[in-house]
């Protein structure tokens, strides 16, 4: 399976983001991955869909959006709109909602003709999400507690990206991208891409790098 890095741009100086994605498309990425966050799902707030709207004009890459929000139905069609490609909901922001929230958040998204995914934080169990693998486009399996780019890998997590592997071959959707987030290093990379990760997010190794292309091209090796 094609490995694919997105760099996240929360690990960018926010007052130089069009340098910022200029240099992760010269340097090899795949998808550039937008944390979304609202002060509430998680603590910090980063930007809303302003930010993609006038990130948009500036790479060819598909926009990955990470959605670390409550109530993520009332900002599809913000992101939508501002020309996102993919769209990532938080398992447990939907849950909290309502039993059905999560179908219909991708539901939505789908109507959108934008890809979805389903994010699972690390003391959520892969199996809770097994139900939606059919709506889904993506699964992401948090490696760090949401909220904070530059934490440490949860190493306990490839389980669960072992088992979301398995899980889609056996379904019929081996080729399901499943995209790990949170602490992803040229260190660890290989062990993350043996689970079964095909999509690596990559904030500080790749904007704290001296020399990002070669680490785009080693986190792909
Ligand atoms: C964490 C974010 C991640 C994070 C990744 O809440 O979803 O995308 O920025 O950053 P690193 O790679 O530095 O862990
Ligand atoms: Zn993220």
């Amino acid at each position: 399976m094609k490995i694919k890095i997105a760099p996240s741009i929360l690990s960018a100086d926010f007052s130089e983001m069009g340098k910022a994605v200029n240099m992760t498309e010269e340097a090899g990425a795949d998808l550039i991955h937008c944390d979304v966050m609202d002060g509430s799902f998680v603590e910090p707030i980063t930007f809303g869909g302003q930010m993609v709207k006038n990130i948009r004009p500036l790479t060819k890459l598909p926009l990955d959006c990470h959605l670390m929000i409550e109530h993520p139905q009332t900002q599809i069609k913000f992101f939508a709109g501002a020309g996102a490609d993919i769209i990532t909901v938080h398992y447990k922001a939907c849950k909290k909602i309502s039993e059905g929230y999560l179908k219909d958040t991708l539901a939505m998204i789908k109507s959108f003709n934008i890809k979805c995914g389903v994010a699972i934080n690390p003391d959520v169990p892969v199996e809770n999400i097994y139900d939606v693998f059919p709506l889904c486009d993506m699964v992401l399996v948090m490696s760090v507690y949401p909220g904070y780019g530059g934490q440490k890998f949860i190493p306990e997590t490839l389980e669960k990206v072992k088992k979301a592997r398995a899980y889609a071959v056996k379904t019929g959707r081996g080729d399901m991208d499943i995209e790990i987030d949170g602490g992803v290093m040229v260190e660890n990379a290989k062990t993350i891409r043996d689970a079964g990760a095909n999509v690596l997010v990559a904030g500080s190794a790749v904007f704290r790098s001296p020399d990002p292309a070669k680490t785009i091209a080693e986190l792909k090796r």
